[in-house]
């Protein structure tokens, strides 16, 4: 029975809605909410000054492009006004009266134009005149053109360099994180931090930064321009603002909260898309593909639906403004009309007038949308921070030793441990192993035995009780030599996307090439090896889904034989290896555990048979503990799980 479009939403909102990609909604910086992440900072000043603190070193750029912006703003500016001047000349030449009949801004200007004409052509003619005014006004573009250039290449320098630090620092704090953090969070969601909230904050930075910033100065400007040519059309103007302000926000209130749950639909189609392609398997074992249909279509659904409004309202915004703009105009005008019959503005400066008019409401508008973008960056960049600001895995101690060279001697005593509080998985386990021998856990799934060798290794810290090695406190070593000293094979197994021959290095990363193909032969890996297509230099991708899961395990088990550490662990090492390889390999590594301390962990009892003692585990307690002989005389839990007897009872 498919879930419903509730159940469906709430599901995949709670795990996918974090890890969703930038919106669909066309170009970077664009509409409301655009970016993915919504929601607001907690502490926008705070986090706004620790951004500037990542522009140290760029003050110069910075100071540059804020230049730029206000010198190509006003070119902008004085390159509209040039139409007056131009305007008013050919007026002029038709009805001579309204020559003397000019606001201020318009004769200053005017006079200005007929210096150049004079000095360039020795002549004052109306073509003349408008020629200079068209050669000031290509000088002025000119100038807007080269400060836009330097400022948008200076910008981009500053934000990616800023950009770059900051995802430099988050992946360097995640290599520091303790392994506890990642219980916590699930991979998408860390993936989110480094994909939708650098990138938001990286249009932040280049975009809505520099609209912001040239609307501030464009609507101060224009708003001096439009006083300047006339103060009573520039009242009206403002009069009108209000309203239009009022509507304006309105809208893209609405075309906002849209976009939030256009997003939250697209978060949760996505994580329907991803959950299916990758367990397309599972999928198909269990004949789910009509549900799956189903269910999507139910998702897509909502989709569309959230899309269509938040784009409709979104694309309403503009169109709206623009109409209501032409009723300020036709008043400026009509007011400015009669300005003009009393000689307190030229036909010029009325039709520069009407630009500014329509253009003034602009840059509130771009102001007003980019702060949706703002604050959806602010809150990426506090998840960002966030992340840098969690606690690492706690520093050495001081005065900790280095242990150069371990011996092996493990002694757990009295272990108590519990992954959450409140919750203990292990308790009271206390064992003793030395160099050449081999302990074995055994136990059933949950038993804990992953558990114990996660606490060698100081993945978790314990609480109660001590382990030493050498007779150290392990939380007394310091952590790089403790774990240079433990070669793991952990349960789950992982291959690096690179060559066979680089990913069994990364036990050792000084070994030579034979030294790593003698591993490779220890852990009975190399004459799979050699069949591959490229021998040792075969690529592996996507965690070395071209090899079978047993062949996975071989490569593993050879970077733990070609590391030189005295104390070795192997959990479910072999479980997925055929018998026969497994006793190869076996051989192999009892040259190598001579001297070593070994755990093992194996469900497979005939793995553990010769082990020099068995731990049984059940429940985080160790219930029996001897040889093979010994523990299968005890006719105990170990007997049952040899013989198989219990579970036949
Ligand atoms: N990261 C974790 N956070 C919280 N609890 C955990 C974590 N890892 C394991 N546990 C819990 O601790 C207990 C012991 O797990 P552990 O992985 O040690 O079992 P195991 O004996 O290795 O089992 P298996 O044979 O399946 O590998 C389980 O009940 C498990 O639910
Ligand atoms: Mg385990």
């Amino acid at each position: 029975m498919p879930r419903n479009i509730d159940q469906l939403r709430a599901q995949y909102n709670s795990s996918a809605s974090d890890k969703r990609n930038r919106g669909p909604s066309g170009p970077r910086g664009g509409g409301p909410g655009v970016g993915g992440a919504s929601g607001k900072p907690k502490d926008a000043g705070k986090t706004l000054s620790r951004l500037v603190s990542y522009a140290k070193g760029y003050t110069g750029r910075i100071i540059a492009v804020l230049v730029c912006m206000v010198l190509s703003t006003v070119t902008s500016l004085i390159g509209g006004y040039m139409l007056a001047p131009v305007i008013n000349r050919l007026t002029a030449a038709v009805a001579p009266e309204t020559a003397e009949k000019l606001s201020l801004l318009e004769q200053k200007v005017g006079a200005y134009v007929g210096v150049l004409s004079n000095g360039i052509f020795g002549e004052d003619s109306v073509l003349n005149y408008i020629s200079s005014a068209m050669i000031i006004l290509g000088a002025v573009y000119l100038v807007g053109v080269a400060t836009t250039y330097v400022q948008s290449r200076l910008m981009l320098s500053v934000s990616q360099g800023i950009i770059e630090r900051i995802r430099n620092d988050l992946f360097e704090k995640l290599q520091r994180l303790p392994v506890r953090y990642f219980d916590g969070h699930p991979t998408g969601e860390i993936m989110s931090r480094f994909t939708n909230d650098i990138d938001n904050i990286d249009v932040m930075i280049n975009n809505s930064l520099t609209s912001l910033i040239s609307g501030a100065v464009t609507l101060i400007g224009t708003l001096v321009f439009m006083l300047t040519t006339s103060w009573i059309l520039t009242l009206i103007v403002i009069a009108f603002f209000p309203i239009f302000a009022f509507g304006g926000a309105k809208i893209a209130g609405l075309s906002r909260k849209y976009y939030v749950s256009q997003q939250a639909a697209l978060g949760a189609v996505n994580g329907y898309m991803e959950e299916t392609v990758t367990g397309q398997k599972v999928i198909k074992v269990f004949n789910h593909e009509d549900e799956c249909v189903e269910e999507f279509g139910l998702l897509n659904d909502d989709m569309r639906d959230k899309q269509f409004k938040a784009q409709f309202w979104g694309g309403v915004v503009g169109p709206i403004m623009g109409n209501t703009s032409q009723i300020t105009l036709a008043v400026t005008i009509g007011v400015g009309g009669i300005l003009m019959l009393n000689g307190l503005l030229g036909a010029g400066g009325l039709t520069v007038f009407s630009q500014y008019a329509r253009q003034f409401s602009m840059p509130i508008n771009q102001i007003s949308q980019q702060m949706a973008t703002v604050f959806a960056a602010l809150a990426g960049a506090e998840r960002v921070f966030e992340v840098m600001d969690t606690d690492p895995e706690t520093a050495d101690r001081e005065g900790a030793v280095d242990l150069a060279d371990m011996k092996g001697y493990v002694v757990l005593d009295n272990v108590t441990f519990g992954y959450v509080p409140g919750k203990t998985v292990l308790k009271h386990i206390s064992l003793y192993a030395k160099p050449g021998q081999k302990i074995a856990f055994v136990g059933s799934t949950g038993a804990g035995k992953t558990t114990v060798t996660n606490l060698l290794n100081r993945f978790y810290d314990i609480e109660e009780g001590s382990i030493t090695i050498d007779g150290v406190d392990i939380r007394d070593i310091k952590r790089e030599q403790l774990r240079k000293n433990i070669a793991m094979v952990l349960q789950d197994t992982h291959l690096f996307t690179g060559t066979v021959m680089e990913n069994i290095r990364y036990g050792r990363l000084d070994a030579t090439d034979d030294e790593v193909i003698e591993a490779a032969k220890t852990a009975s890996a190399h004459s799979f090896i050699m069949r591959l297509s490229d021998g040792y230099n075969t690529m592996l991708e996507g965690d070395g889904a071209n090899l079978s899961q047993g062949q996975r395990q071989l490569l593993n088990i050879a970077r733990a034989a070609l590391s030189k550490a005295p104390i070795l662990v192997l959990d479910e090492a072999t479980s997925s290896v055929d018998t026969r390889t497994e006793r190869h390999i076996e051989h192999g590594m009892d040259r190598l555990m001579k001297n070593r301390t070994t755990f093992v962990i194996a469900h497979r009892l005939s793995t553990v048979r010769n082990s020099n003692a068995i731990m049984v585990l059940e429940a985080g307690e160790i219930i029996e503990r001897g040889s093979h002989e010994e523990l299968l005389e005890m006719k105990g839990r170990y007997y049952e799980l040899y013989t198989g007897k219990k579970e036949l009872d």
